[in-house]
């Protein structure tokens, strides 16, 4: 059984154990600075093993030595928005938490291939690639899959059909900047301007990137989880069982789409590996605009870091 450890008990690592239980993909060690915290958590989850029938070992645990041998971790720790808050607000705050839990990572766990979910993501997944100084393959980001499924969500609902059968793709930054590809986005291979209307897209399209900002709004102190958690999942069942998938995440670029040295969303094929490669699509001049002012966009933010 290969060992998964996920750092961060708060919801969106919890709601990624459970998932990662639920896919049996692993034994999993879940952490948090917090004392007895991941310990709690990590008993809930296991109490519920007889119900839902999964069988992986899972430790709660606030000593990082306990991820000693992980094959993946998942960066889940950092402070989430509140509502009035923008993803880059938590900079600060958070790459320190990177700092940290890299110097772990690099201590304990100096093989693993690591996935960044903490925000503001792009940035953080380059602080993360900094400061374990791991091959770019094993570090990358979630934030494509979320953002293609909230967009993929939102096409099923206008249309009143099956989610399963809307395959969607969003690339760019995980913010205000992210880049939709209507031409790339099907139902059951029907691309989607055959479907909807310009405007709708449009509409779609808008919703899909403040789609986080809209559950802050209406959760207040927090931000989503369920399907960051998700996505997550499948991400780490593409590596444990080697599956290859397409799946967009943010990705070290070095040339591919124009742009070197920074990490932004795009599709790669991810197996044991970690990115096994990037996939350059064509892009529209403006969609090609947009992808430039995302990476400026993160290109300043990094700037400002200090690792
Ligand atoms: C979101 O988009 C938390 O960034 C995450 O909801």
């Amino acid at each position: 059984m290969k060992k998964i450890a996920v750092i961060g008990s708060g919801n969106v690592g919890c709601a990624t154990v459970q998932r990662i239980a639920e896919l049996e993909i692993g034994n999993i060690v879940m952490t948090d600075a917090t004392e007895g915290v991941a310990k709690g958590k990590a008993l809930d989850i296991i109490e519920a093993a007889p119900v839902l029938g999964y069988d992986v070992e899972i430790l709660g645990t606030s000593d990082y030595s306990d991820i000693e041998g992980s094959d993946i971790v998942v960066i889940a720790a950092g402070v989430a928005r509140k509502k009035g808050m923008v993803r880059d607000d938590l900079m600060k705050v958070n790459a320190n938490i990177i700092k940290e839990v890299s110097e772990k990572i690099l201590l304990y766990a100096p093989d693993a291939i690591v996935i960044t979910v903490t925000n503001p993501l792009d940035i953080m997944t380059y602080a993360t690639q900094k400061c374990t100084g791991f091959d770019t393959n094993r570090v990358f980001g979630m934030s494509g899959m979320l953002d293609s499924s909230r967009f993929a969500a939102f096409i099923a609902m206008e249309l009143g059909i099956s989610a399963k059968d809307v395959s969607a793709l969003v690339l760019g930054g995980h913010g205000d900047s992210m880049v939709a590809l209507p031409q790339y986005t099907t139902v059951s291979g029907v691309p989607l301007p055959e479907l909807l209307p310009e405007d709708t897209i449009e509409r779609l399209v808008k919703r899909t990137v403040n789609a986080g900002t809209e559950i802050v709004e209406y959760l207040k102190t927090g931000s989503s989880f369920f399907a960051p958690a998700a996505a997550i999942g499948s991400m780490v069942e593409s590596i444990v069982n080697d599956q290859k998938r397409v799946i967009p995440a943010s990705s070290y670029l070095q040339g591919e789409y124009g742009e070197d040295g920074l990490y932004l969303g795009v599709p790669v094929i991810l197996g044991k590996n970690g990115i096994e490669k990037v996939i350059e699509l064509e892009l529209t001049e403006s969609q090609q605009q947009a992808f430039s002012i995302s990476a400026d966009h993160i290109r300043k933010s990094i700037l400002k870091l200090q690792l």
